[in-house]
C-alpha cells in the first residue's frame, strides 16, 4: 500500500499535468509531442483514503502501513518487522540504524567467465561468438495484459530479492481513455523477463511512483506553477539497492509547457535533481521523496543514464552534451558520481555525493555544474562516447568487468567495460545497430544463473518493448 503522500501527490499531479519524462534534449521530440497535444486527458484515478503518515522506526523515511480490521493499523520497519497499534495512541518513534549490507562486485567462483577481443574482431565475429536473437515483446499480467500497454524506458533493478520494472510514459495503445497514463510508473517482475506483474492495476497511474517533492512544485496548493508552466516532467534512473529493505531512485525534474521560454527550449525548464528512497509495498513497490532538490537545474543530472549499486557506493552516470547542441554533432560527456551506502545524507545532501575526475583521477565532493560537463568526461579507448542519454551499468560475472550500455540516437546500442566503476573504458563495442531503440536497457537479473553470459536487453520506442536477448561464447 502506498503511504498517504506519494499516492496524493500522484493524484494531484496527473490531473493537473501529465507531463512528460523525455529529457530536454531528447532527440526523440517526434514520439512525446504525441503527448504534448494531450495536456489535459481525462484520467479518473483511484482516489486514495487519506491516511496519517507514521515513522516508527524514526529514521526520517515514511513507513509502509495499511489499516487492519477494526481500528488498528500495522506498519512495516526498515528491518522488515510489522508493528501493529491502535491510532490512537501510536508507539513513540525510536530512532535505531541499522549497518546497512554492502553491495559488493565479486563473482561467483562456478559461472562461466569469458574474455572479450577487441572491438574489431568482437564485430566480425557477429553471429559465430556472439548471437542477438528477438524474443518477443513484454506482456503484462492481469487486465492489462490485454490492452496493450506501450511507451519508452523499461528499467529494472532488485530491491530485497523482488525485481521492480520502472518505466517512462506509458499508455495503452489506442488512446489514454483505454488504461490512462502515467510518466514514470512501477511495478513488481516476475520469474520471466518476459512478464511484469500488473495484477492490481486497470489504470497504469495505479501504478504511479516517483512524484515531486512538496517543495518544489506548488501543485499542492492547487496553483500554477512557477512561470506559467502548467506540467512536470520527471526522469527517474533505475532502483539500486542500499539494502535488503531501501533503495534509491534520483531523477531530474522539469517544470514543461512554460510559456515564457524560447522554442529551442520545448517550454522546457530543469529544475534540478531529487532523490526517493524506495521500499516494497504490497502491491507496488513504493517511492518517497526524502526532500526537495538536491541540485538545481544547472547541476548535472546525475543518475539520468543509470545508476548501480557497487563497492559499497550508489553510482550514478550521466551524459551532459557539450560543444554543438545538435544532439548528433554534440560532444557527450560520460560523467560518474557517487555516494557512499552508508551516507544517511544520500539522498537530502549534495556533500554526500562526489564526482570522478579524469585528469587528476580524485573524486571532488558535491554536484557539479554541467558547464563544467567536459572537465568531468570520463575516459574511454575509442576517444569519444557514442552515448545519448539513457543506459545501464552493471558489473558482469562474465567478463569480470563493469559493462556500461548506452544507445545513440536511435541507431546504436553500444557498451564499453571497465576494471573499475569510474574507468578508464574500453573501447566502444556495437551490439545493436540499424533499429530504432530509444532507451534501451540491460536487464542483468534475468541472465540464467546470474551468470551474464547472456543478457536481455528491452528496446522502445512508444510501442510494446521488445525483448532481445545476446549470447556470448567467449568462455574462457
Ligand atoms: C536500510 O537503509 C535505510 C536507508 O538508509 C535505513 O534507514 C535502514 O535502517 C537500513 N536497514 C538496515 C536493515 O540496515
Ligand atoms: C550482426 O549481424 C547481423 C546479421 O548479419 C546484422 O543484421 C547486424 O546488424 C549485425 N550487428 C552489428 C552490430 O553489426
Amino acid at each position: 500500500m502506498h503511504s498517504l503522500t506519494v499516492h496524493a501527490a500522484g493524484l494531484v499531479a496527473c490531473l493537473i499535468a501529465p507531463a512528460l519524462s523525455h529529457p530536454t534534449h531528447s532527440p526523440r521530440h517526434v514520439h512525446h509531442r504525441r503527448y504534448e497535444h494531450d495536456a489535459s486527458p481525462t484520467i479518473s484515478p483511484n482516489i486514495p483514503t487519506k491516511r496519517t503518515a507514521y515513522d516508527l522506526d524514526g529514521n526520517g523515511v515514511p513507513d509502509v502501513c495499511k489499516a487492519l480490521s477494526g481500528t488498528d493499523e500495522a506498519c512495516e520497519e526498515s528491518n522488515s518487522q510489522w508493528i501493529t497499534f491502535n491510532p490512537n495512541s501510536p508507539p513513540t518513534p525510536t530512532a535505531k540504524l541499522q549497518a546497512p549490507v554492502i553491495q559488493t562486485a565479486v563473482a561467483t567462483a562456478s559461472l562461466p567467465r569469458g574474455t572479450l577481443p577487441s572491438a574489431a574482431t568482437f564485430q566480425q565475429q557477429n553471429g559465430t561468438k556472439w548471437t542477438l536473437t528477438k524474443k518477443g515483446v513484454l506482456q503484462y499480467s492481469g487486465p492489462l495484459g490485454q490492452m496493450n500497454l506501450q511507451g519508452d524506458k523499461a528499467r529494472t533493478g532488485v530491491l530485497g530479492g523482488q525485481v521492480i520494472w520502472n518505466f517512462g510514459d506509458m499508455t495503452c495503445a489506442g488512446g489514454l481513455d483505454v488504461c490512462g497514463f502515467d510518466m514514470g510508473p512501477a511495478m513488481y517482475g516476475t520469474s520471466s523477463i518476459s512478464t511484469v506483474n500488473t495484477q492490481d492495476i486497470t489504470q497504469i497511474q495505479d501504478a504511479a511512483f516517483i512524484q515531486p517533492h512538496a517543495s518544489t512544485t506548488n501543485f499542492f496548493a492547487n496553483e500554477i506553477l512557477g512561470e506559467g508552466c502548467t506540467a512536470w516532467g520527471m526522469d527517474n534512473s533505475n532502483v539500486a539497492a542500499l539494502n535488503n529493505t531501501h533503495g534509491i531512485v534520483l531523477s531530474w525534474e522539469q517544470w514543461r509547457n512554460c510559456p515564457s521560454l524560447d522554442r529551442k527550449t520545448d517550454g522546457v525548464q530543469d529544475r534540478g535533481l531529487g532523490a526517493s528512497v524506495i521500499t516494497l509495498g504490497d502491491k507496488f513497490p513504493t517511492a518517497t521523496r526524502v526532500s526537495g532538490l538536491l541540485a538545481g537545474g544547472d547541476r548535472v543530472a546525475a543518475g539520468k543514464l543509470a545508476i548501480m549499486a557497487a563497492e559499497g557506493y550508489i553510482y550514478s552516470y550521466t551524459v551532459e552534451d557539450s560543444g554543438m547542441s545538435s544532439g548528433f554533432f554534440a560532444t557527450h560527456n560520460m560523467i560518474v558520481g557517487r555516494a557512499s551506502i552508508n551516507d544517511r545524507d544520500i539522498f537530502s545532501s549534495t556533500t554526500a555525493w562526489e564526482f570522478y575526475m579524469p585528469s587528476t583521477q580524485s573524486w571532488v565532493s558535491g554536484i557539479p555544474l554541467r558547464t563544467d560537463a567536459p572537465k568531468y568526461n570520463l575516459q574511454t579507448a575509442s576517444g569519444k562516447w557514442n552515448c545519448a542519454v539513457y543506459g545501464t551499468v552493471m558489473w558482469s560475472n562474465y567478463f569480470n568487468k563493469y559493462m556500461l550500455f548506452c544507445d545513440l540516437l536511435e541507431n546504436e546500442f553500444n557498451f564499453y567495460t571497465a576494471d573499475r566503476p569510474e574507468g578508464p573504458w574500453s573501447e566502444e563495442y556495437q551490439l545493436i545497430t540499424g533499429v530504432s531503440g530509444y532507451g534501451s536497457m540491460v536487464h542483468p537479473e534475468y541472465s540464467e544463473d546470474g551468470s551474464h553470459k547472456a543478457l536481455y536487453i528491452s528496446m522502445g520506442p512508444d510501442t510494446e518493448f521488445e525483448i532481445w536477448r545476446v549470447e556470448f561464447d567467449y568462455d574462457a
